[in-house]
């Protein structure tokens, strides 16, 4: 299937507008609370420039589900995690989940990087879903990622010096012309292994870009069971050539 030959995939109609709205006023409450949150460390400005930039880049919250419990009741989170459990063909616990929000004209890339350099812990398989809120173009900084990639080893990754002190690392000599940009419509979602080189541009647009992502891992210690519920939600939603993985 596409997700196993690619390392990634689109599956659209993932969630509903209406989901995506609850999610967004959750999400709002805890932008409220970010620079108490960022003095916890509990979000950072990935975006922040060494000299101090006027106005704050990408604006990262973590962990938005333990600061907000009613986030893993959306139907976003319930379907992320069925299609974890048709993709990853094994039970799935929850095991990551953060906000992502770029102001308009933000001027700033999320570097191309491996999810996989942050934990380098290869025996754990894990899926990320990355939700934006809204319709999003590639001008408005949707994901791109290396098709393949996640078969490669994990690249050495340098540490952005700006964020000395932040989670933002980039992958060394990506061949960005195998890159495949992934515009999305409300609802849509993309999915990537933890190896996948993946990456998100500048928001080049007045319209400010929110994007929840997930991640999903086997549990471990389990015997594989595919889940009817995921199996069948993927049927449903997956791209056609989507079936072929049991051939
Ligand atoms: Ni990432």
């Amino acid at each position: 299937m596409a997700f196993r030959r690619d390392g990634f995939a689109v599956v659209e109609g993932v969630t509903t507008r209406e989901d995506l709205d609850r999610i967004s006023r959750i999400m709002a409450r805890l932008y409220r609370r970010y620079p108490g949150l960022a003095r916890a460390r509990h979000a950072v400005d990935l975006g922040l420039g060494a000299a101090g930039a006027a106005a704050p880049e990408i604006l990262e919250i973590n962990h938005t589900a333990a600061l907000e419990p009613e986030l893993a009741t959306t139907l976003t989170f319930q379907r992320c995690r069925a299609l974890a459990e048709a993709l990853l063909e094994a039970p799935v616990e929850h095991r990551f989940d953060h906000a992502i929000y770029k102001p308009a004209f933000n001027g700033r890339a999320t570097a191309w990087h491996q999810d996989e350099a942050y934990t380098l812990d290869s025996a754990l398989v894990t899926a990320h879903f990355w939700v934006p809120m809204r319709d999003v173009t590639v001008e408005m900084g949707c994901m791109q990622f290396i098709p393949g990639s996640h078969r490669e080893p994990v690249r050495p990754h340098h540490r952005l010096d700006r964020l000395r002190h932040a989670h933002a690392l980039e992958a060394d000599d990506v061949d960005t012309t195998r890159a495949v940009a992934c515009p999305l419509r409300a609802g849509d979602v993309t999915v990537h292994f933890a190896r996948t080189l993946h990456y998100t541009g500048p928001n080049l647009t007045p319209i400010p870009r929110l994007a929840w992502s997930l991640v999903f891992g086997r549990r471990r210690g389990l015997p594989r069971r595919l889940a009817t519920k995921g199996r069948r939600l993927w049927r449903t939603l997956a791209p056609p050539d989507a079936e072929d993985h049991r051939a």
